[in-house]
């Protein structure tokens, strides 16, 4: 039996397509390993996401050249969002990678690591392929791969399952690659996500969590009916063996009062928003492209709290962008503080090649400061965190 070996990084996204990619692959006949050493393929699903995700690839890719000299004819293959940014660049710096595949390519792996192997010599038949914005039907290519699959194995978790309902993304935030990488924004047939639901229950899995870079702006029309993530939420809470729902990633201006009702009138659905903030300063926020202000952001947290007063909301936050000031900084951190987040994801601003803010705007925020911001937002959301978890210790004494 042939054996491959598969990395993940980056978002849920990335953890979905590589349970599929091992999913299509055992259904070829395929075993997964848990190290390369005796594997044909090596496959590395990536992340475009900040400049060390990719770095930590190309580490990994390096290690991986004695293994490859061993046997020449063993494949290696990029997957994800990095070889849809840098497609042929990849095997400039990284010459073992025998093939890139981008993430709206997923469906075509099987056949073509089959087709690499049969194929000599090996070196010269190096393949590039990926999504086109402008070429590809999307919505063939979101249902062609992420679509209902009833023989899809669940690898990460017996009782768990993430289930994709949005793909892409339209915001174009000024400092994100995910749009140029992942395309425009696709949803998914409701119809074929409650069938999914429908088979994910039936093989005993509980708890599903829908995913999308922004699944708040889940649309999906029909004749003169749009569905919308709150009609999601209904359709498969009424599912049999399901027992919580979950939903990641929001944007702040698309949650309202149908969404938030939804989550507070349906017992399965956890009563949770993650929804990044990004900045709390309306300066900042302005030039990331996100379209709304500190204000409205709390806002948005005020009328979550009234409606469902045991609500957790987390967030992400991004530290020393472009032009932030010390004051700038000073509002994120009272955005922390008023918002009272469960938790929240900081990471340092990295310029990312192709986005509007690497064209027009300065990276010009120190790495020490960046540091230095991203541990104090750190301790102030860490000591939040704590009073949250011990509200929650008196509550069940
Ligand atoms: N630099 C740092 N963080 C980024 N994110 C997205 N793009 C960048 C970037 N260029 C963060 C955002 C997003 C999370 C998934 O990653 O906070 O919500
Ligand atoms: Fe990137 Fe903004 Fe889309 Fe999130 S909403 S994936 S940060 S462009």
């Amino acid at each position: 039996m042939q054996k491959f070996y598969i990395e993940t990084v980056g978002c849920q996204m990335n953890v979905l397509d590589s349970e599929l990619v091992c999913s299509a692959l055992h259904q070829a006949g395929w075993q997964q390993v848990d190290t390369p050493t005796h594997a044909d393929v090596a496959l590395f699903n990536t992340c475009s996401v900040r400049q060390h995700a990719e770095d930590k690839i190309y580490s990994a890719l390096g290690r991986l050249k004695e293994w490859k000299g061993e046997k020449p004819d063993r494949l290696v293959g990029v997957l994800g969002c990095m070889a849809q940014k840098d497609q042929k660049m990849i095997f400039s710096r990284a010459p073992l990678v025998d093939f890139v595949l981008g993430p709206g390519k997923l469906h075509i792996l099987v056949e073509t690591i089959e087709q690499l192997l049969a194929s000599h010599p090996r070196s010269a038949k190096k393949v590039f392929v990926s999504l086109h914005r402008t070429t590809d039907n999307h919505a063939d290519v979101l249902e062609s791969f992420r679509m209902y699959n009833p023989d899809r194995t669940i690898t990460n978790s017996q009782d768990a399952a993430l289930v994709c309902i949005t793909f892409g993304c339209n915001q174009f935030c000024s400092y994100c690659i995910v749009p140029f990488v992942r395309g425009p924004e696709q949803s998914r047939n409701p119809q074929d996500i409650v069938n999914e639901v429908k088979h994910l229950a039936d093989k005993g899995v509980t708890k599903i969590t829908f995913i999308g870079q922004t699944v708040n702006s889940y649309r999906y029309q029909e004749g003169n009916k749009t569905a919308h993530l709150a009609d999601l939420l209904y359709q498969t809470s009424g599912i049999a063996g399901v027992e919580q729902i979950d939903f990641v990633t929001n944007y702040p201006l698309g949650i309202d009062g149908g969404l938030i009702h939804a989550v507070r009138d349906l017992p399965k659905v956890a009563k949770h928003f993650h929804v990044p903030a990004q900045s709390g300063s309306d300066a900042v926020l302005e030039r990331m492209n996100r379209h709304y202000t500190a204000a409205q952001y709390r806002d948005m947290t005020d009328r979550i709290y009234g409606t469902i007063p045991a609500a957790t909301i987390t967030s992400d936050f991004i530290v020393g962008f472009c032009g932030e000031t010390d004051e700038d900084f000073e509002q994120t951190v009272d955005l922390v503080k008023y918002c009272r987040f469960r938790n929240s994801f900081i990471f340092k601003y990295s310029e990312r090649d192709g986005t509007k803010a690497a064209k027009f705007y300065a990276d010009d925020v120190p790495d020490a400061v960046k540091r230095y911001r991203n541990n104090r937002l750190l301790e102030v959301q860490v000591d939040i965190s704590r009073q949250h978890a011990a509200a929650n210790d008196n509550r069940t004494i």
